[in-house]
């Protein structure tokens, strides 16, 4: 019992219209004006009109009443303020300023399986556009990463599944990580992540997307090393990168083989495999890109 899932993202983008264009043609449904479902996940994406990109919200889905209280208790105890309302608790993570409101929700249903390659090459000629299944994880840049991953560790009682360049990758229950801390100058949102189906889809839905908009192409097709999941990132025009994923691992995450790590040993390759190979920073947001420049 406990959080289980990442139920939404609220960011604010500095320019709305070709942001919604992007997550629109990324194969989420636009419900309303800059809110987007997945297809299992429901509205997991809620684009605000800047004045600057910014992450407004994270909103976790968490078991019952007994659990806010819970949670609440343990954030207090922190010495991070929480409101409450009569459905749900709120609070400021101190080191990056997000908001994260948890709400009682029902768990999302599981993963459909991948649907089996026909043979007959049918499967070969699809061509509908990919609908990510759900919002698999969110990747916040901050300047203080280990101070920030209390409030989600010991506060909301996420657990701690890997280190990867820096960063505490955490989850909730069996996806190996639903919210990432990555070392950064300032506080940003680095990426969404959004499951699909299979990593053809992967393959499709990137490819699809930088037909005729060849500068949305970040990094992939590529094979993560820490969640083995595949990947392909795009950059969204406010900033942050939009990466289509699949894993078969996710639901191990739990098994008496998955592991529980020590930090700062055993760092995993952050890809195995990859187009480009990682030598260019792909990954490395506009935002942090000055700051970077002038250092070396
Ligand atoms: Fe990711």
């Amino acid at each position: 019992m406990g959080a289980h899932h990442v139920i939404s993202l609220t960011r604010r983008v500095p320019d709305l219209e070709p942001a919604r264009a992007f997550y629109r043609q990324f194969g989420l449904e636009e419900t309303a004006p800059g809110t987007f479902a997945t297809e299992i996940g429901g509205e997991q994406l809620h684009l605000l009109a800047g004045p600057a990109a910014e992450v407004v919200e994270i909103h976790i889905g968490v078991d019952s009443a007994f659990d806010l209280e819970e949670i609440a208790a343990r954030l207090e105890g922190l010495g991070v303020a929480v409101t409450r309302t009569a459905v749900a608790i709120a609070a400021v993570e101190p080191v990056s300023g997000v908001s994260v409101r948890l709400s009682v929700a029902a768990r999302l249903p599981k993963d459909p399986p991948r649907v089996p390659d026909t043979g007959d090459r049918t499967d070969l000629m699809r061509r509908d556009p990919v609908v990510p299944l759900r919002l698999g994880h969110v990747v916040v840049g901050c300047t203080d990463v280990e101070r920030a991953k209390v409030f989600f560790l010991d506060g909301i009682g996420m657990r701690l599944s890997d280190y990867v360049i820096g960063g505490p990758f955490m989850r909730f229950e069996t996806d190996h990580h639903n919210i990432v801390l990555l070392p950064a100058p300032l506080t940003l949102l680095h990426h969404t992540a959004w499951k699909v189906r299979s990593v053809d889809e992967v393959g499709y839905g990137g490819s699809r997307m930088i037909e005729n908009h060849p500068e949305r192409h970040a990094w992939g097709l590529g094979r993560h090393g820490a969640s083995a999941n595949y990947f392909w990132y795009l950059k969204d025009p406010a900033g942050a990168f939009a990466e289509y994923y699949h894993s078969d691992m996710d639901d191990l995450a739990d098994g008496p083989y998955f592991w529980d790590p020590v930090p700062g040993t055993g760092e995993l390759p952050v890809a195995v495999w990859a187009s480009p190979a990682l030598t260019e920073q792909p990954l490395v947001p506009e935002a942090m890109r000055a700051p970077i420049l002038t250092e070396g």
